[in-house]
This record gives C-alpha cells, structure tokens and sequence, in this order.
C-alpha cells in the first residue's frame, strides 16, 4: 500500500528542495501516495490561515508529514513558527527531535557520526511567562523553562534505544551547574533510564563545554540528549561543523505512534536565495530517508544516503536529479 504523505513546501526555497526529496523517494521505487498543503507565511499573508484546528485534524489522517521551511519576512517573527512548526510539534506530540550528523569538522581530520536528541515539546518553547508594563522602563518579561519528569525521561529512554541500535554511548548536555531545578531533573531522569541499560556508556557535558567538543572533538560523540532550546543551538553548530545546515536533516517524531510524524531540513527558508537555484536539496532529500525509516523502508533510506554521501554539484534540481539517478541505479 502507498505510504500517505502530506506535504508542506512552505516559503523560499521549501518548496524547491522539497520537490527535488519526492524525486528522489519516487526513484527509489517507493510508493507514496502525496498531498500538497498550502501552508506557511504567503499562506497566512494571503487569508489569514497558520493551522487551524480542522487543518491539523487533516495531518493526522496521514502516515507522514513532510515540511520543506516555513517563514517569510513580511510576517513578525513567532506568528508562523509558534502558530505553524510548533503548534504541529505540540499538537501532534512529535516528542523526539531526531537530529544526525556525519563529517569531518573543519580543521579536523577524523570523521564524527553523531545523533542529537532533542527534546521536542518543551522547555522555553512551550510559551510560558508574559510581559508586564510593556513599553515603560519598567518592563518586565518572563519566559520560563518547562521541564516534566514524562518529558525527559521519554528523551532519554529514546535516546538509549538508539545507542543500543549504534556504538552504546549516550552524552546528556544541560547546564546543571546553573540551572539547578531543570538540571537536576534532566540528571535525575538520565540516570534513572541508564541504569536500566547496563552495556551503555554514559558522559555529561556542560552545554558550553559541548560547543568547544563539537568543533574540536565532535567524534568523541555518539547519541547526545538534550532539552529543547539546547538542541536548536547545538544542532546548528552540529551542521556548521558536518558539512554546512544544507546537508542536516532532522525527524520530529511521535515514536509512540500516536500520529505522523514530520520530516524537515534543519535550515530555513533562505528567501535570499529563492528560485536561484543555488538552495542545496540533500538536506530536505536526507530528511525524506529519515521518514522511510520511519516507514520501514529501510533498504530505500539507506540507498538515498549512499547516494547523498557522494560529491555532487550544480543547481538545486540538477543536485537532486543526480541524486535520483544514483538512488534509481
Ligand atoms: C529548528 C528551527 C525552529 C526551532 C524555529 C524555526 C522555530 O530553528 O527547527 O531548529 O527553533 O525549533
Ligand atoms: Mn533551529
């Protein structure tokens, strides 16, 4: 049966390289059965719509949602992030942001593969705190970090799963030397699942400390877990030390299964660029992989990425033809 994919290009260059990650998953042979949705900032600009109740309810009929970049701007920062991406981040329980990255780090000689779990639906992202006097000197805004023992434990657990499945070592990054309530939680929850994985090797890593490994020991990693807004950071140094953002890929995922999950190039929607043909596609192609694991389309993923892993050049679609030549043999 064809696996039920709803698609948002979304602004700039989404629905570029998003055309060129379905040539690529159509050429892999696998069957796909797609539906465009028209959404993002020029959508909202347009009439209004973000994500209404009754369009979500849409996505949740589908096996898989695939997101090129949202966000144009002509539209105040937060109103399409918060009321689109995050909304479906949420609303969804997409609680595992699946982040991987593999290269040499500039400088460096030896190659890294690592993968960056980041928790998905909470911590400074969910919006809690307000604005007070706004406008005055005395202007007061607080935006507090949400932290549940559900949250990261759920984290953590995926994150073992994983290292089970890879080189058996797990890094938990926070500031626990700082942020001692949503630290000793995070340290806590880790420990707790640990020890329920005897043969994983375990580290911490201050989150400053991180920056420095990621540029200069990066292979030292194999499955970090971190909360929500030390996984953006970090997972975007993670692409300037693997190659550049046009090559990271990222997977939101509802392991429970609850609903699809949703599959995103980790870089944005560069309107600089748009129809210039110089967006690189093998991000968004590299985050379609991620979703036919989640598919069980194994076989297929792992052949767009031997395919990825080699030299290409030229503009956004001869990159993915060439992508899709390789992939098709
Ligand atoms: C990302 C992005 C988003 C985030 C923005 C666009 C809300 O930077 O997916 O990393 O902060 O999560
Ligand atoms: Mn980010």
């Amino acid at each position: 049966m064809a696996h039920r994919i709803a698609v948002i290009g979304g602004d700039g260059i989404g629905p570029e390289v998003t055309a060129e990650a379905l040539k690529v998953v159509r050429a892999a042979g696998v069957d796909i059965d797609t539906t465009d949705f028209d959404l993002g900032g020029a959508r909202y600009l347009r009439d209004g719509e973000i994500l209404s109740d009754g369009v979500l309810d849409q996505l949740r009929g589908f096996d898989c949602i695939l997101l090129g970049a949202v966000g144009t701007p002509e539209v105040p920062p937060g109103v399409i992030e918060r009321g689109l991406l995050l909304k479906m981040r949420f609303e969804l329980d997409l609680y595992i942001n699946q982040r991987p990255f593999i290269g040499t780090a500039p400088g460096g000689s030896v190659r890294h593969d690592f993968v960056v779990i980041r928790e998905n639906t909470e911590g400074p992202y969910v919006g809690e705190g307000g604005v007070l006097r706004k406008g005055t000197v005395h202007e007061v805004a607080t935006q507090g970090s949400v932290n549940t023992w559900m949250g990261a434990e759920r984290a953590c657990r995926y994150a073992f799963e994983l290292a089970m499945t890879r080189r058996k070592h797990v890094t938990l990054v926070h500031k626990t030397n700082v942020l001692t309530f949503a630290g000793d939680l995070w340290q806590r929850a880790f420990d707790a699942v640990a020890a329920g994985y005897p043969e994983v090797t375990t580290a911490y890593n201050h989150v400053d400390a991180a920056c420095i490994y990621f540029v200069q020991d990066p292979q030292r990693y194999d499955v970090i877990v971190t909360d929500n807004l030390f996984g953006d950071i970090l997972t975007d140094l993670g692409g300037a030390v693997s190659g550049g953002v046009g090559l990271a890929s990222s997977a939101n995922l509802n392991p429970a299964r609850t609903g699809p999950s949703m599959f995103e190039p980790v870089h944005g929607s560069a309107p600089d660029i748009v129809g210039t043909g110089k967006a690189n596609p093998t991000a968004a192609i590299l985050s379609a992989a991620l979703m036919l694991d989640f598919l069980g389309e194994n076989a297929a993923a792992e052949r767009i990425r031997a395919a990825c892993a080699e030299a290409v050049t030229g503009s956004t679609s001869e990159i993915g033809s060439q992508i899709a030549a390789r992939v098709a043999g």
